[in-house]
């Protein structure tokens, strides 16, 4: 069932769990994820990023394929159709072509410019009954000279974004895209504290899911954050499961070249990383 991420979040904040935000990229990525989810019991987030959006074709393309499989498939399990990092204008065309949920990513703009953006994207989303999530721009990183150790936002503009009425935050605790660097400092647990007694009961998200050890992922759901995106690590579990099938010449048997059994592996393989992340995050059976 197709429906906003506001009521998941803030039953997985009262109930110290999160729910998990997996990027879909494609066909088999959406069905191994809604797969799982109903498997598992557990509510859901499908991430879409602008790139993977236009990757399928668009966003109506993305959502009207959701929704259909979603139905076809039988999910009994709440499914959100978020933006992933959102610019303005991606926001206003996933409202219009169905999606349930939006991240306008405002991060980059001076914090001003960022809240009249979000209040506005705010009135939008909530008038259509879709859920929002915004991010806070960063301090440190780069401008520090520390390259790659991930940003910190500052408590205050979080709670400034947070009074706008957004649905979920996301903040900078020291968390960064991808595989992160072998001299990774971690989490940044004083920062995620203090925002969090500045934005209430505002459910956080934990961006940059790949690769966090699973004491950090525990120790953040237990300091608010209720939602965790994961993509690279999906993406790598996936590449390496066809290079093993392709490695072993099983594409080159009989009919391995076929689509449906050449993409079989990776499906498989983001299943298994699915259940893993959503045991961990602790959203099983709470569907
Ligand atoms: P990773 O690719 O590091 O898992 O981050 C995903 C993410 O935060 C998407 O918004």
């Amino acid at each position: 069932m197709l429906v906003n991420a506001k009521e998941m979040l803030d039953k997985a904040k009262a109930g110290h769990y999160a729910v998990g935000h997996f990027n879909i990229n494609n066909l088999e990525w959406t069905k191994s994820i809604l797969l799982t989810a109903e498997e598992e019991k557990s509510p859901v987030i499908l991430g879409v990023s602008e790139g993977a959006g236009k990757y399928m074709a668009g966003f109506l393309v993305v959502a009207e394929m959701v929704k259909a499989m979603d139905k076809s498939l039988g999910i009994t399990v709440p499914v959100a159709l978020h933006l992933d990092h959102g610019t303005y204008d991606g926001c206003k065309k996933c409202v219009e072509a169905g999606f349930t949920s939006i991240m306008f990513d405002g991060s980059s703009l001076p914090i001003d410019e960022n809240i009249e953006k979000t209040k506005e994207l705010v009135e939008l989303a909530h008038k259509m009954g879709m859920s929002i999530e915004a991010e806070v721009g960063a301090i440190g990183g780069e401008e520090d000279g520390v390259i790659g150790m991930g940003e910190c936002a500052d408590p205050d503009e979080c709670k400034r974004i947070a009074d706008l009425g957004i649905d979920f935050l996301a903040a900078g605790i020291g968390n960064i895209h991808g595989v992160y660097p072998e001299n990774w400092k971690g989490l940044q647990f004083d920062v995620l504290a203090k925002i969090q007694e500045k934005v209430g009961a505002m459910p956080l998200v934990l961006h940059g899911g790949t690769g966090i050890p699973d004491d950090m992922i525990k120790k953040a759901i237990d300091l608010g954050v209720s939602k965790i995106n994961v993509n690279t690590e999906c993406q790598l579990v996936f590449a390496a499961a066809t290079r093993e099938y392709i490695e072993a010449g099983k594409d080159k048997a009989g009919k391995g070249f076929d689509p449906r059994k050449l993409l079989a592996p990776g499906a498989e393989a983001i299943k298994a990383k699915v259940k893993e992340k959503i045991e961990l995050f602790g959203s099983n059976g709470k569907a």
